[in-house]
């Protein structure tokens, strides 16, 4: 299982790329805003030189030749560019232009197991279900993440299934069950995976216990 972060911001890669187990990064047009990036050409290569990694980088356009020269720009900044595209029948019909370039396509904002069938007849590198959103509107999203695994398993499809709109490490753990390939973790979350109370306790205790015969 793969673990990417999810933001633009430069000081939270380098970190999570610190803990030795960063394997890409995702961005969106609300992360760069975050940031304050408007122009996003110099931050995406900044980005691409922290992680060897893909860093998926998500067109603006919304008509199918333009989100094709849009894609095909943003691959050219570097060579781990994933260039994320939404799933609407523009973003369907272009990501095939784009995968016949070699340029590996992600396809965003999905939120129903057959958008996820067609990502993958699509050509699709990576399919982003958002479990977080359909949990905050009342839905499972992890049950979305269950039908996508089941569907691609029984036609052997290669598109590999990016868990994103992660909230909290249970949607970390549910991934890790059903086999999904990658999980997109906002800093918080990667922060909150390797945290439980008995390991400090446990350390404490033992510096306390050694503590003891260190004085004798
Ligand atoms: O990569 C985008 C996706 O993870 C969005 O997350 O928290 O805005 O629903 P969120």
């Amino acid at each position: 299982m793969k673990f990417f972060i999810d933001t633009a911001n430069l000081a939270e890669i380098k970190e999570a790329a610190a803990y030795g187990f960063l394997d890409g990064v995702t961005t969106n047009p609300s992360l760069m805003a975050k940031e304050g990036v408007s122009e996003q050409d110099e931050h995406i290569k900044a980005i691409c030189a922290l992680t060897p990694g893909p860093v998926s980088a998500e067109v603006l356009a919304t008509e199918k030749e333009a989100m094709i020269r849009e894609g095909r720009h943003l691959a050219s900044l570097a060579h781990n560019v994933a260039v994320k595209l939404p799933l609407t029948m523009d973003g369907l019909a272009a990501t095939g232009a784009l995968a016949a370039d070699g340029i590996k396509v992600n396809l965003t904002l999905v939120f129903s197991p057959l958008q996820a069938l067609l990502a993958a007849k699509a050509g699709a590198a990576f399919v982003s279900p958002f479990v977080g959103r359909l949990d905050d509107v009342g839905q499972d999203g992890m049950a979305l993440v269950e039908e996508i695994v089941t569907i691609y398993g029984n036609y052997g499809m290669e598109t590999e299934i990016i868990v994103a709109s992660i909230r909290s490490p249970q949607h970390v753990l549910r991934s890790a069950l059903l086999g999904a390939d990658i999980a997109t973790i906002p800093f918080k979350v990667i922060q909150q995976l390797a945290g439980h109370p008995l390991t400090d306790k446990g350390v404490a205790a033992f510096l306390a216990d050694h503590a003891k015969v260190a004085k004798k």
